[in-house]
C-alpha cells in the first residue's frame, strides 16, 4: 500500500459517502470512516456497516460536534473527505478547525458532490444552499488547506429512474413535464463512478487545489434529448409539457420544502444550464474523464436500460 493516501471519509455513511467509502477501500487506501456510536448500533445501517467491515473499513468513533474526536481521527490520516448532508454543510468549519489543529493533512474534500457552486444562477432556495458550500471553499482556501472540490453534476440515482419527475417513482410513459425549452445541457453521473473519480483524484498532483469536473461525454443531455432517448428505448411518443421560467419561478415560490429545493436546483440545471454553460478553464478546472480515461463508466443510455 506503499504510496497510497490514508483516507479519512467523515459522513461515510450517508447517501453518496457509502459509494466513497467503498471506492477508498477497493482502490487499497487505508480507509478511515467517522462514525458515531449511535450509528454503529442502528438497525437500519447494519448492512452499509457489515459491507464495511467485509472492505476491512477501520471505524472510527467520533461526532463533527465532538472536536477533540475529529483532531484524533484526522491525525490518523493523510486525507480528509466530507459528504455530510444538506444540515451539516455550513458545519464543516468544524473540520475546517480540526485539520487546522492537526496540521498533517495534504489534501480536503469538502462535501460538493454537485453543481460548481462559483458557477451557479440559482434562486431561492437552492440559491442559499449553494452559497455555503462556496462560504466553506472560501474557509478552505483562506486556511491555506490543500483541496479539491469535486463537481459530480447530478446523481443519476436521484434523476434517472424518474426522468426528473418530482414525487414519480418510475419513468414516464405517456406525459412528461419539461422545465424551460429543454434545450440546455446537464450531466448526469452514477454515484458509484463518482466516488471512483473522487478517490483517483486523492493522489493526483493534477487535482490539487483544483475543482475536479466529472462530465463524461456520455452523460451529458439536454432534457429534450433525454427524453427522446427514453422515447426509442420504450418505443413511444410521449406528450411533452413544457413549462415557461416565471412559470418554474411561480412553482418554485408556492412549493413547500422540500419541493421547492427540488425544483429550484432543477431551474439552475435545466433552465439556467449551470452543469454546462461555462468553460472549464486549467486555472482552475480538471476533467475527470480526461484525467482518467481508463475509468469505465456507466452512461446514462446503459443506466436506463433497466427501467425499461
Ligand atoms: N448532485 C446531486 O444530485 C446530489 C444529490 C443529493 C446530495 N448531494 C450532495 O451530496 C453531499 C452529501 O449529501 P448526502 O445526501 O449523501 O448526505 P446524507 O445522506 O444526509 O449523509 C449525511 C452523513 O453525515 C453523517 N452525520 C450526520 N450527523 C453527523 C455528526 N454529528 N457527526 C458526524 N457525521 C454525521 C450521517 O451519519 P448517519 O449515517 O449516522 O446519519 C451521514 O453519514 C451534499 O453536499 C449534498 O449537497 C448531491
Amino acid at each position: 500500500m506503499a504510496g497510497k493516501s490514508k483516507i479519512l471519509i467523515v459522513g461515510g455513511t450517508g447517501y453518496i459517502g457509502k459509494f466513497v467509502v467503498e471506492a477508498s477501500a477497493k482502490a487499497r487506501h487505508p480507509t478511515h470512516v467517522l462514525v458515531r456510536d449511535s450509528t454503529l448500533s442502528d438497525p437500519a445501517k447494519a448492512p452499509i456497516i457489515d459491507n464495511f467491515k467485509s472492505l476491512g473499513v477501520n471505524f472510527v468513533s467520533g461526532d463533527l460536534y465532538d472536536h477533540e474526536s475529529l483532531v484524533k481521527a484526522i491525525k490518523e490520516v493523510d486525507v480528509v473527505i466530507s459528504s455530510v448532508g444538506h444540515a451539516l454543510l455550513a458545519d464543516q468549519d468544524k473540520i475546517i478547525s480540526a485539520i487546522k489543529q492537526a496540521g498533517n493533512v495534504k489534501r480536503f474534500f469538502p462535501s460538493e458532490f454537485g453543481n460548481d457552486v462559483d458557477r451557479v444562477h440559482a434562486v431561492e432556495p437552492a440559491k442559499s444552499a449553494f452559497a455555503v458550500k462556496a462560504e466553506i471553499r472560501r474557509a478552505v482556501e483562506a486556511a491555506g488547506i490543500p483541496y479539491t472540490y469535486v463537481s459530480s453534476n447530478f446523481f443519476a440515482g436521484y434523476f434517472l429512474p424518474n426522468l426528473a419527475q418530482p414525487g414519480a417513482s418510475t419513468p414516464p410513459t405517456d406525459k412528461v413535464v419539461i422545465l424551460g425549452d429543454g434545450n440546455p445541457k446537464a450531466i448526469f453521473d452514477k454515484e458509484d463512478d463518482i466516488a471512483t473519480y473522487t478517490i483517483r483524484a486523492v493522489d493526483d498532483p493534477r487535482t490539487l487545489n483544483k475543482i475536479l469536473y466529472i462530465k463524461p461525454p456520455g452523460n451529458i443531455y439536454s432534457f429534450n434529448d433525454l427524453v427522446a432517448l427514453w422515447e426509442k428505448k420504450i418505443g413511444k411518443t410521449l406528450e411533452k409539457i413544457y413549462v415557461p421560467e416565471e412559470q418554474v419561478l411561480k412553482n418554485i415560490q408556492e412549493a413547500p420544502i422540500p419541493l421547492n429545493v427540488i425544483l429550484s436546483i432543477s431551474h439552475s440545471v435545466f433552465v439556467k444550464g449551470d452543469h454546462t454553460n461555462f468553460d472549464i478553464e486549467p486555472s482552475f478546472g480538471v476533467e475527470a474523464t480526461e484525467l482518467y480515461p481508463d475509468v469505465k463508466y456507466t452512461t446514462v443510455d446503459e443506466f436506463l436500460n433497466r427501467f425499461v
